[in-house]
């Protein structure tokens, strides 16, 4: 463990996140539960029934099959849309999931093609997805784009693409791992956005800090033929309940808080911005989450950031990563830590951190 990681773990308080990712997650969520309820079997029971059935209800689709991992139903869906046209190519932007975190997965398990639209600086755009030459069976978009920071393209961008894709039967599948989290930017619900595409997976570890699962939404063919390849993948685990009663549980407490995460980002990442040398992107965040860029090397920030988590025994990151150009960053993302500080303590924190990184050059 490096030096940050350490001191890390040793902070009784937190910026980033829901809290440490330790057991209490699982027992907290399965402390008020009858024992006597029955487990689920290969994907069905009282409680993944109703699961899935109440998040496709929600979001305006047929059905949902849950998933262990999102990596494992993108997939999927990318998979089914291409046998759906038999043609093995799709198109997303160059910092997707699939492109940067999942070691070729799509393309070593289903030989498909990828088409990388817009460029790491932007978002995928319209005229991106009118420049394709060459036939695709499907459009991947990820809302927000992660990568770069946590970017939303306008709804009115998203209607129009997903009129694109329809007009040319293109299949346009939904990256929502962080969905919930900017419904209170667009100030849209789930059915509003996912209307626009014709399959969606949702996350439920992320803003809404669960174990760990996911579900794909669609039609109930796409579900049908999705529930072939979980088993075909080894997905299809005896029980999942140890991850759908966690998602269920911290879905009940924390969508409601998505608005205050989001609000919460904004007013940190103002005052990181007052901050010489420090900026945040998107500069004014558009979800819980932003990239907060810091002029100087990774082993100067970390030292400041050592000595700050030692003064004020609040964590903020432990994973920092180089840029070009001289720069670091690290990601935020809100969730229930930051609403345990006081306001004085957030303020006393950036105050210090202002002074370290001067004081660090
Ligand atoms: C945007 C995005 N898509 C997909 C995934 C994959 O999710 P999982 O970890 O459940 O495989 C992640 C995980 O971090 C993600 O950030």
């Amino acid at each position: 463990m490096d030096d940050l990681k350490k001191v890390y773990v040793e902070c009784k308080q937190f910026i980033n996140g829901n809290g440490p990712r330790n057991i209490s997650i699982l027992t907290e969520a399965f402390e008020d539960l009858d024992t006597n309820i029955s487990s689920d079997m290969y994907g069905q029971g009282a409680w993944i029934d109703a699961f899935q059935e109440e998040l496709a209800r929600e979001a305006g689709k047929e059905a949902g099959v849950f998933f262990p991992s999102g990596t494992m139903a993108q997939q999927i869906a990318l998979r089914i849309a291409c046998d759906r046209k038999k043609i093995y190519s799709i198109a997303y932007h160059p910092l997707a999931h699939l492109e940067i975190h999942e070691q070729d997965g799509l393309k070593k398990l289903h030989q498909i093609k990828t088409i990388l639209l817009g460029d790491q600086e932007r978002l995928l755009t319209l005229q991106d997805i009118k420049s394709i030459e060459q036939p695709i069976s499907c459009i991947l978009i990820e809302l927000p784009q992660r990568e770069m920071g946590g970017y939303l393209p306008d709804y009115a961008d998203l209607v129009e693409i997903s009129k694109y894709c329809q007009e040319k039967g293109i299949h346009l599948h939904l990256d929502g791992a962080r969905l919930f989290e900017v419904l209170p930017y667009y100030k849209k619900t789930l059915q509003e956005i996912c209307v626009l595409f014709d399959s969606v997976y949702l996350s439920f570890y992320k803003g809404i800090g669960a174990v760990a699962g996911a579900v794909l939404l669609g039609n109930h063919n796409f579900c049908k033929e999705a529930k072939v390849w979980k088993r075909r993948y080894g997905g299809d685990l005896i029980s999942l309940y140890p991850y759908i009663i966690p998602a269920n549980y911290y879905m009940d407490r924390r969508r409601p808080l998505m608005e205050t995460y989001y609000e919460k980002a904004k007013d940190l990442a103002a005052l990181l911005n007052k901050i010489q040398g420090v900026a945040t992107y998107p500069q004014i965040p558009v979800s819980n989450m932003f990239h907060v860029s810091i002029e100087g090397s990774r082993e100067k920030l970390t030292e400041a950031l050592v000595k700050l988590y030692h003064s004020t025994g609040i964590g903020f990151t432990n994973n920092i990563k180089e840029k070009v150009g001289g720069q670091c960053f690290f990601e935020v993302s809100i969730g229930d830590a930051l609403l345990k500080l006081e306001d004085h303590e957030i303020d006393n924190f950036i105050k210090e951190f202002d002074e370290l990184l001067k004081n660090n050059k």
